[in-house]
């Protein structure tokens, strides 16, 4: 950290709040790819929405579900390291870094989630893929007619977004003592009020050429 990045951010810990617009001005230095950026924004929204229900505070669990992969598009190797790097030379306080590291538990990092911000941002992660890919296959192409009934089908075909992992999804509602259902349907509900911003908004009319399959 330079002399400069100190006084701009101050030291890890040290009280200062970041802001949305600076998570938000992070991401998009960071990452070029819409898919990547609508991964952040469904992030995000699913933790604004489980929140309140734990007690917190939906800005500041948003605000890490956002930055949560910032360094994958260019350091896909480095995950969550170079998230730490970054995130301390922009002064960000060390709850928000070790929260973001335990997102990689047994991947990439050795942070076991502990907080409930840490377990929820550690079970909707993967799951916010399972979803987009469920709401895709739809007729509608949206998350507003998707059910947590038609997820969990979708689940259950190992081939279907055969690169979600359940097993981690299922390690999080675990450790939140939430059933699987429950998960799902608060991540969809979370993640609908950014459908527009994802792409998943579009409701009611079929797809010229495409065949429904649920
Ligand atoms: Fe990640
Ligand atoms: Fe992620």
């Amino acid at each position: 950290m330079t002399n400069d990045q100190r006084e701009k951010g101050g030291s890890a810990g040290s009280g200062r709040v970041p802001t949305r617009e600076e998570a938000m001005e992070l991401l998009k230095q960071y990452n070029k790819s819409e898919s990547l950026i609508a991964h952040a924004l469904s992030v995000e929204a699913a933790m604004r929405h489980f929140a309140p229900r734990y007690g917190g505070d939906p800005d500041e669990w948003g605000i890490i579900g956002l930055v949560h992969d910032l360094d994958y598009e260019l350091y896909p190797e480095l995950h969550c390291v170079k998230t730490r790097e970054i995130l301390e030379e922009h002064g960000w306080p060390e709850k928000y870094i070790r929260a973001v590291m335990s997102h990689g538990w047994g991947i990439c990092t050795d942070v076991a989630p502990e907080s409930y911000l840490e377990k929820v941002l550690y079970a909707v992660d993967e799951l916010t893929g399972l979803i987009t890919a469920a709401a895709l296959v739809r007729p509608s192409r949206s998350l507003m007619d998707l059910t947590a009934k038609s997820v969990k089908k979708k689940w259950k075909d190992k081939r279907f977004a055969a690169g979600v992992d359940r097993g981690i999804i299922e390690r999080g509602a675990g450790m939140l003592n939430l059933e699987i259902t429950d998960l799902i349907t608060g991540t969809i509900e979370g993640m609908r009020e950014v459908a527009g911003q994802i792409g998943l908004e579009q409701h009611g009319e079929s797809q010229p050429g495409v065949t429904p399959k649920s």
